[in-house]
């Protein structure tokens, strides 16, 4: 069976897994947020970072990348890297995927998507909504075995406008995070 996976976050520029098709696109009903603590690859648990998660908003949508994994080996593979690698992420959901703003029905049904939830029990490391200026800051601050979590910002801004796609909350908090920074200097 062919499995699909929709990134919406890092897995738009880095998917890290073999893959036989990458499409750009969109799932409906969620809005992407800087709502999800990471003490595991930008940041520690002694100062956690920022990633994004999906957040329910009805009547929006969010760009990303779904990928094609066509072979069963191949499939078993990447979910065990993603199993890994999203481990912070506390749901799978399938969703329908679209490419086209005006079609009515989806291009895949069924694409992958891990999300954060603001479900403490099973999500301790759930942050929430916050200023952006207090996201911006608390990015800053941030980093851990991945890396620095600005670079994360600054890696889904690229990818983002690599496929075209305007989020205002990523362009808000990447403009914040170079405000503060040029302050500081
Ligand atoms: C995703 O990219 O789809 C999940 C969030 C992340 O790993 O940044």
């Amino acid at each position: 069976m062919v499995m699909w996976v929709f990134g919406y976050g890092s897995l738009i520029s880095k998917a890290g897994f073999h893959y036989d098709e990458r499409i750009v696109g969109f799932i409906k009903g969620y809005r992407r947020v800087f709502y999800q603590g990471s003490t595991d690859h930008r940041g520690t648990p002694e100062f956690p970072g920022r990633t994004v998660t999906l957040e329910p908003a009805e009547g929006e949508i969010c760009w990303g990348a779904a990928y094609k994994i066509a072979k069963k080996e191949d499939a078993e593979t990447a979910l065990v890297y993603l199993e890994v690698r999203e481990k912070q992420y506390d749901k799978k959901e399938y969703l329908d995927f679209y490419t086209d703003l005006t079609a009515t029905s989806p291009a895949v049904s069924g694409v992958m998507v891990y999300i954060a939830t603001p479900d403490k029990k099973s999500n301790v490391n759930y942050l929430g909504p916050a200023s952006i200026e207090d996201i911006a800051r608390q990015i800053i601050q941030a980093k851990g075995p991945a890396g620095p979590n600005r670079d994360y910002l600054f890696n889904l801004e690229k990818a983002l406008h690599e496929i075209g796609c305007k989020d205002k909350h990523v362009i808000d908090l990447a403009n914040e995070v170079r405000r503060i920074l040029a302050e500081e200097h």
